[in-house]
């Protein structure tokens, strides 16, 4: 029943930003329940642990009764799977993510023909928000005020304060 659809929403989420959190509410909405999937095996170097990212996420939303906040390893449909989620939410901001994600959707869609990815826009101010381009920014001394969760925001401060006095 459409009613009781639980849906993942994987990703790194290094950090969890504006846009993230769009999808999730939005995500929490329209699903029974909607699984934030943290990613454990980033080839890339992350800025924060996945703890960090979990205690950040699980903040955000601690008011929403119907939002987990989890970690997964391996592949994306045998975790939903084991979530007993019927449904795989992605966002979709650019052309740019457009081949990347339908190559993925599909090869899921193989994998697994009982799970469906439903891909969302992005919320207008947060079409051009992504992690990579956030930690650019503060990395080079911007703002990214309102682009990311407050807490977020406190945390690139103290990221970067830390580097900082390393350097020194
Ligand atoms: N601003 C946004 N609006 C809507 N969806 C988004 C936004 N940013 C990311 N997403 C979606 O969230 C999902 C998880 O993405 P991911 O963790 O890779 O974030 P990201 O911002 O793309 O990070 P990175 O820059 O490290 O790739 C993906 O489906 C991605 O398309
Ligand atoms: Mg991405």
């Amino acid at each position: 029943m459409a009613a009781d659809i639980i849906a993942v929403y994987p990703g790194s989420f290094d950090p969890l930003t504006s846009g993230h959190v769009d999808i999730i509410q939005r995500g929490s909405r329209l699903f029974a329940r909607i699984v934030v999937g943290i990613l454990l095996n980033m080839d890339k170097s992350p800025l924060f642990t996945v703890s960090e990212r979990v205690d950040i996420a699980r903040s955000v939303f601690a008011a929403y009764t119907n939002v987990e906040v989890d970690t997964f390893d391996g592949l994306l449909v045998e975790y939903a799977r084991s979530k007993g989620a019927s449904v795989i939410v992605r966002g979709l901001r650019a052309i740019s993510d457009f081949e990347y994600e339908m190559q993925m959707a599909l090869m899921n869609h193989h994998l697994n023909p009982h799970v469906e990815t439903v891909f969302m826009p992005p919320a207008e101010p947060y079409t051009y928000v992504s992690s990579r381009l956030v930690k650019e920014v503060v990395a080079l001394g911007g703002s990214v005020h309102g682009l990311v969760p407050e807490v977020v925001e406190q945390r690139l401060r103290e990221k970067r304060l830390a580097r900082e006095t390393l350097r020194a």
